[in-house]
């Protein structure tokens, strides 16, 4: 199955990508991720993005084609992928197009700005694995380390408020016209992502057959 996880910033992509890309048993590739390695290892693309990041605007589009389309010529994406964060813009959506990727679902989570901007707050990240926790929601068995990896957790810089509401603008301007991309596709499905994590599992499950 080639996926995307589609929605706005902290509706929940990489949450139930963690989880359903073990199910399926295929890779997630997230380009936020991939992007925040690179600022990590302070690699050219990461020195150029990394402002960008801080500011919550968009990468530009040649940029993150490219490391798409790397990514997606690996060997564990032949049974299929799930995209996360990617794409964002209609060149982007174009550009996947033109690589003669077919996608089968686009998977939008539905979550108001109200929703969002409380779990940002909250979030926590590990920078070892990746993993993504909530204060509230979804905390750590001690609060402060990785379940997984026993990394010391931190907070994204991005999730600065002013810094969300600007993402926010961001996606409404930039991102959703790609629902009506995809909604003339006819692969658009969408789940409402509001309530907890577990029951938009399985909402998600429901909407993809599984
Ligand atoms: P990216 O990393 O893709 O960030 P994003 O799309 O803004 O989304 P987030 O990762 O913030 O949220 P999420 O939907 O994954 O939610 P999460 O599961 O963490 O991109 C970051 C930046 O990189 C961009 O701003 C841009 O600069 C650049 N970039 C990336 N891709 C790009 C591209 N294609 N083009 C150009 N630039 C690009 O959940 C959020 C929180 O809520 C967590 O704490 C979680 O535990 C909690 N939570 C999740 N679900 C629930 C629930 N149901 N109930 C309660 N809490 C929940
Ligand atoms: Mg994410």
């Amino acid at each position: 199955m080639n996926l995307i996880l589609f929605g706005p910033p902290g509706a929940g992509k990489g949450t139930q990508g963690e989880i359903i890309c073990k199910q399926l048993g295929i890779p997630t590739i997230s380009t936020g991720a991939m992007i925040r390695a690179a600022i990590k290892d302070g690699t050219d693309l990461g020195k150029q993005a990394e402002a960008i990041i801080a500011g919550g605007g968009l990468v530009p589009d040649e940029v993150v084609v490219g490391i798409v389309k790397e990514r997606l010529s690996q060997e564990d994406c032949r049974n299929g992928f799930i995209l996360d964060g990617f794409p964002r813009t209609i060149p982007q959506a174009e550009a996947l197009d033109a690589l003669g990727v077919k996608i089968d679902c686009v998977l939008n989570l539905e979550v108001s700005d109200e929703t969002i901007v409380e779990r940002m707050s909250g979030r926590r990240s590990c920078p070892g694995c990746g993993a993504t926790y909530h204060v509230v929601y979804n905390p750590t068995k001690d609060g402060v380390h990785c379940d997984a990896c026993g990394a010391e957790l931190t907070q994204r810089s991005d999730d600065k408020p002013e810094t969300v509401q600007n993402r926010l603008h961001v996606y409404h301007e930039q991102t959703e016209p790609l629902k009506e991309y995809y909604q003339n596709k006819q692969v658009l499905k969408t789940v409402v992502g509001k309530d907890t994590i577990e029951a938009t599992t399985k909402l998600v499950k429901e909407a993809l057959g599984l």
